[in-house]
């Protein structure tokens, strides 16, 4: 029995099976859990990832390594065969630890004892948002509105993936027995599924259609982007370094998003400009996103996006940062003690019927903090937004709403703030709803769009050409191959 499989692992090239930089061929105990990991994954990906697309030749992204010529090598794959790699950014010895109470020692190659349960926690929560955007995601390939999205989504889907790999990793390799148990239980919960939720509220919410994956992929995929960030300063080294290299994935995420949200809105804006409409109905019958309705959308996923940040106010937030294991965004950039512990920081709550702003111990407020500097990139994104309308003619334009408005954590929980902030009762919340959120009607209509548009260089009614192709190619280029 032993001799079987110890010729079964020699005949297995790792590096191209799973291309990886953490010597995963000379690590036996790695590759003894990947192995009775990895066709449970594909199990996974097969019964929930994408469906119908075992056949398709996808022009993919695949990273094989770190280096500028490595991590974006494209070609034409089949998805189920996409090699889904364990990347880390090299590491760099001289840095050590540069925040909260162990500053200044040298970071860690292995987890402190004292952290254990809540790195695994950390980690756990962070790999189980990969997987179930892919659940989320599912349908949306019978819909797309050309071939260039359809590719982006698998795209995303695949690197979501990735991510679940780079979690696992870490897992497997430093957490033992119960890190195996975890990456197990990973595969097994489902988005949406009340048995088995998966962790995060956000998480469980239906991906339906294309504007909201869109609007997914700006909102709540840039929420990942500043979690791996100030995990990213993390002095647990492993997990700083895989959440650096997954940074650069998410950036093509988020890309998709902010410009599939844009193309809708220049679309819009087009027709309403060679029509002369302004009226929501008006613009409706002519097949396109009224602009009303773009903006309840950006109502509901910022609202549902910043619950994921946590409470305002969060002691596990605070020892997480006296503890080094998480920081906060740009941490290396800030000019302060990196300690915190006689600093302050205003967060909004209700006082007396009024929203007010009060200082409060820096440490106990990271949370708010990060969801702050959010926030400001999320603001830049909306203003590049409203350039279109502006350029076009068009007096609309796209706000966020008010930090407590359609808030379920933190301080605005449980109160009715309006998305122009003011506190109001639950009749006239409830009352005025239908003019902020999406309702199932919203839903219908947006729903009704969507068609699959699959010759190549044409796009769906709805929604504008991209400005330039993937890889420098051409935009009618053939970036989904059925056969
Ligand atoms: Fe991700
Ligand atoms: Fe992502």
């Amino acid at each position: 029995m032993a001799e079987i499989t110890e010729t079964t692992q020699q005949a297995i090239d790792y590096s191209q099976r799973i291309p990886n930089n953490v010597d995963l061929a000379n690590d036996r105990t790695l590759q003894r859990a990947l192995e009775r990991w990895q066709p449970a994954f594909l199990g996974w990906w097969n019964e929930t990832g994408p469906v119908n697309t075992a056949t398709l030749q996808v022009y993919l992204r695949t990273a094989i390594s770190v280096d500028r010529d490595g991590w974006a090598n494209f070609g034409y794959v089949r998805m189920p065969e996409y090699r889904w790699g364990i990347f880390l950014t090299p590491r760099d010895e001289s840095q050590p630890i540069h925040f909260g109470d162990h500053k200044g020692q040298p970071a860690w190659q292995d987890v402190p004892g004292e952290y254990r349960s809540q790195l695994r926690r950390i980690i756990v929560t962070q790999g189980d948002t990969e997987p179930a955007s892919v659940e989320q995601q599912k349908l949306l390939g019978a819909t797309c509105p050309s071939l260039y999205d359809l590719r982006n989504l698998f795209q995303v889907n695949v690197e979501e993936g990735r991510h679940l790999w780079a979690m696992v990793y870490l897992l497997h390799r430093y957490f033992g027995r119960d890190g195996r148990e975890e990456a197990e239980a990973l595969l097994q919960r489902r988005s949406g599924d009340p048995n088995n939720p998966r962790i995060l509220t956000a998480f469980n919410e239906k991906t339906s259609h294309w504007l909201a994956f869109y609007m997914f992929t700006f909102f709540t995929d840039r929420d990942g982007k500043f979690q791996l960030a100030a995990l990213a300063e993390s002095g647990f080294d492993p997990l700083a370094r895989t959440t650096k290299f997954m940074l650069t994935e998410e950036a093509h995420h988020m890309f998709v998003g902010e410009s599939g949200v844009a193309r809708v809105l220049q679309r819009t804006c087009e027709v309403m400009r060679e029509q002369k409409l302004s009226d929501s109905s008006e613009v409706r019958a002519q097949g396109v996103v009224d602009l009303e309705t773009l903006q309840r959308f950006v109502n509901f996923h910022y609202s549902v996006t910043l619950d994921l940040f946590g409470s305002d106010i969060s002691a596990n937030a605070a020892s997480f940062y006296t503890g080094g294991l998480k920081g906060r965004y740009e941490e290396a950039k800030l000019g302060d003690d990196h300690s915190l512990n006689n600093d302050s920081y205003a967060v909004q709550e209700i006082e007396n019927g009024k929203i007010v702003s009060r200082p409060m111990p820096a440490l106990t407020a990271l949370n708010a903090r990060l969801r702050d500097d959010y926030t400001r990139e999320i603001q830049a994104g909306v203003d590049r937004w409203n350039r279109i309308p502006e350029k076009l003619g068009i007096p609309f334009r796209i706000t966020l709403p008010h930090v407590g408005f359609h808030r379920k954590i933190g301080s605005f929980a449980g109160q009715y703030i309006s998305p122009d902030g003011r506190v109001l009762s639950k009749e006239e919340w409830e009352r005025q709803l239908v003019a902020w959120l999406p309702s199932d009607d919203d839903h219908a209509f947006i729903g009704s769009l969507m068609a699959r548009v699959v010759e190549p260089g044409k796009f769906a009614n709805w929604i504008a050409a991209p400005a330039r192709g993937i890889n420098n190619l051409p935009i009618e280029f053939e970036y989904v191959r059925f056969d």
